[in-house]
């Protein structure tokens, strides 16, 4: 791949909720959201997206694909779904830190290697998201463009492979729901900017 665009979900209802987990639709917002994206790539190259198997990638996948039928290619990837919180799920962080304090301040401490009872945690996810990167990029041959619409771990996890971040600063990498990174890579050089849509 010459240009990776790497696109987080817009706003999910868990967002404006505060919980994490789940498999929430786009509010109206995220929605909005989505359609400015797909207007952004008008003209753009996009022979291929991929996403996550959850709703929330695949409902901003969905203006893009509307506008750009026939052109573009799908897939959805499980590698690509957020990091599972196994016991958390549908929690918000502040019933985790009342409800589970001994948790919250474990991955306070070590975010990066701290796992999710009976779920994943940063470390033990890298494998599986890498994967799909190879797996996107093995089954686009290798097209100059692609896109992937993810999430923020997952998007972090990625970002990091290109970022070279040491991995504790891993889960703070700042990943925008009104931005997209777009990544630049060359034999000589890597280039990223982060664009608003
Ligand atoms: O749990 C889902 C979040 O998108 C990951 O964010 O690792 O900063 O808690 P966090």
């Amino acid at each position: 791949i010459k240009n990776l665009f790497l696109v987080r979900h817009a706003e999910s209802v868990y967002n404006v909720r505060d919980r994490i987990g789940g498999d929430s639709g786009l509010t109206d917002k995220g929605r909005n959201q989505a359609w400015a994206l797909s207007r952004r790539f008008i003209g753009t190259p996009l022979p291929y997206i991929f996403t996550s198997t959850l709703r929330r990638t695949l409902e901003m996948a969905e203006p893009l694909l509307e506008t750009r039928r026939g052109q573009t290619i799908h897939h959805a990837f499980s590698e690509f779904d957020e990091i599972n919180v196994g016991e958390c799920e549908g929690l918000s962080y502040a019933d985790i830190e009342r409800t589970r304090p001994e948790l919250f301040a474990a991955r306070s401490r070590n975010k990066y290697n701290f796992v999710y009872p009976g779920g994943e945690g940063y470390a033990t996810m890298a494998g599986r998201v890498y994967r799909g990167v190879k797996k996107a990029i093995y089954l686009s041959g290798n097209s100059e463009y692609i896109m992937i619409i993810g999430h923020q771990a997952v998007n972090r996890m990625i970002l990091s492979d290109f970022l070279f971040r040491r991995a504790e600063d891993v889960p703070y990498i700042f990943i925008p729901q009104d931005k997209y990174f777009h990544i630049v890579s060359t034999q000589s050089k890597k280039l990223f900017e982060l664009r608003k849509y």
